[in-house]
């Protein structure tokens, strides 16, 4: 395969380019970056084709893709515990959407480099206080004090080390047995087993649990390693450019690049630009490439990125992820969705439900309420539908833990309880419990 034209890994260093780090030392950021390019790859090209390969198939409702996982991960968070339920809540929000839309679901997590973070402003007022923003644990530390809020490189080598030690333990729970089928049961979690969607996952567990026994009892082999494994996926946004750079490597079969810090990596909705860095670095490399859109956009720019992303029109290669708000998708879907029609583009559609639907509280905190999401979902799904075409995906921000950060759901968790167990750093996540139930709601509307 011939190089992109006029390409190289570093050729986005001769545009503009936003949201970085304000590093304080260009030296030891050079040397980290050096260092970091001398390391091995985090994924390899045969697994970010396979990705490419299955989301082609989701372009034309064949496959539907979900992604998930934190807003912002942190390094104190890289633990096995944490490792495991992420995976567990994917996984069972998978073989719900599977069970229900009869297509195989393609797992990708928010997770193993989703370290660094756009800000709306290079400074924050904390307390009081005007303070550099935080920008991702790969750049700063979240701590409110002047000092930790100075970007420092190492910081970058600590994000490969601890994507590395995430991406191992992923391989080895979902090439080991705790992805296979036969597990389905053991993903649900003892404090979600006890909610209502939880029991209503119990039923369904035993329902997969029945047809592979029956399976078996039959002489059908249930080793074979669609049911013995599950396929994952890793993805975050290509943010720190000098980061991706020293990621970026040929690979000795298609002599193509490839960035190998992920295997799916998206761009951000502030830093598309045309003639921005991110969009010069992203055409080279021959990852599937995610692009954020949100109401702040201009239909003919979206098509201009796309053709400059894909000019080959390859399917898998794009998934635009609309992020237009309950009250915004009624108004720019339809637009954009002919606009890619007319122009025959293949691309995933899919729908992030989050980031246009975040409120503040009376009491000052960021949420998110699991109506506003549904709706927004909701609102989706039909509109492809009404247009005759296909939405192929949903991207959400979650975690497999018990927190109170979005309001809603079963519990009809209140702003009020909020402060219960609020963890995030960054935008506010569904628990584990709401999002199993999203899924119980997109398995009612994609049912087959
Ligand atoms: C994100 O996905 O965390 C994010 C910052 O999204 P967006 O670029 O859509 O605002
Ligand atoms: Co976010």
């Amino acid at each position: 395969m011939s190089t992109t034209k006029n390409w190289s890994k570093s050729s986005w260093h001769d545009y503009p380019v936003l949201q970085q780090p304000n590093w304080p030392d260009e030296a030891t950021l050079n040397e980290v970056l050096q260092s970091i390019s001398r390391l091995p790859p985090l994924v390899f090209a045969g697994e970010i084709r396979d990705l490419k390969a299955s989301l082609a198939r989701a372009v034309h409702g064949e496959a539907f893709l979900l992604q998930g996982g934190d807003c912002s991960e942190e390094f104190n968070r890289c633990t096995a515990p944490n490792i495991r339920d992420t995976l567990k809540i994917l996984l069972q929000m998978a073989v719900t959407l599977t069970y229900a839309g009869g297509k195989p679901v393609v797992k990708v997590g928010r997770i193993a480099g989703q370290y660094a973070k756009p800000r709306s402003s290079d400074t924050e007022m904390v307390d009081g206080v005007e303070l550099p923003s935080y920008r991702g644990d790969m750049a700063n530390a979240v701590e409110p004090d002047p000092q930790a809020r100075i970007p420092d490189p190492q910081r970058l080598m600590q994000g490969y080390n601890m994507s590395a030690a995430t991406l191992n333990l992923l391989r080895a729970f979902t090439r080991g047995g705790f992805g296979a089928l036969h597990r389905v049961q053991a993903w649900n979690q003892e404090f979600v087993k006890r909610s209502p969607m939880g029991r209503s996952y119990e039923r369904l567990a035993k329902q997969i649990s029945q047809a592979l026994d029956f399976m078996q009892t039959i002489g059908i082999d249930t080793e074979a390693p669609q049911l013995k494994q599950a396929q994952f996926f890793t993805s975050h946004e290509a943010l720190f450019l000098g980061y991706e750079e020293a990621l970026t490597r040929e690979d000795s079969l298609d002599g193509g690049w490839y960035d190998c810090s992920g295997h799916m990596l998206w761009i951000g909705d502030r830093t598309r630009q045309i003639d921005g860095a991110h969009i010069e670095f992203l055409r080279g490399v021959l990852n599937p490439l995610g692009m954020k859109v949100g109401p702040k956009h201009d239909i003919d720019d979206i098509l201009r990125i796309i053709e400059r992303l894909n000019p080959e029109n390859e399917a898998g290669r794009m998934t635009l992820i609309a992020r237009f708000g309950a009250k915004g998708v009624e108004k720019y879907l339809p637009p954009l969705i002919r606009a890619i029609n007319n122009e025959g583009m293949n691309v995933v559609w899919s729908c992030d439900p989050m980031h246009a639907n975040i409120r503040k509280t009376e009491g000052g905190r960021k949420t998110r309420s699991f109506d506003d999401i549904l709706s927004e979902l909701q609102c989706f799904f039909e509109l492809h539908w009404a247009e005759g075409t296909v939405p192929g995906g949903v991207h959400f921000e979650l975690t497999g833990d018990d927190v109170t950060e979005c309001t809603g759901g079963a519990h009809e968790l209140s702003d009020e309880q909020l402060g219960q167990n609020y963890l995030t750093t960054c935008d506010p996540r569904l628990n584990a419990e709401q999002s199993l139930e999203m899924a119980f709601r997109i398995a009612e509307m994609i049912r087959t």
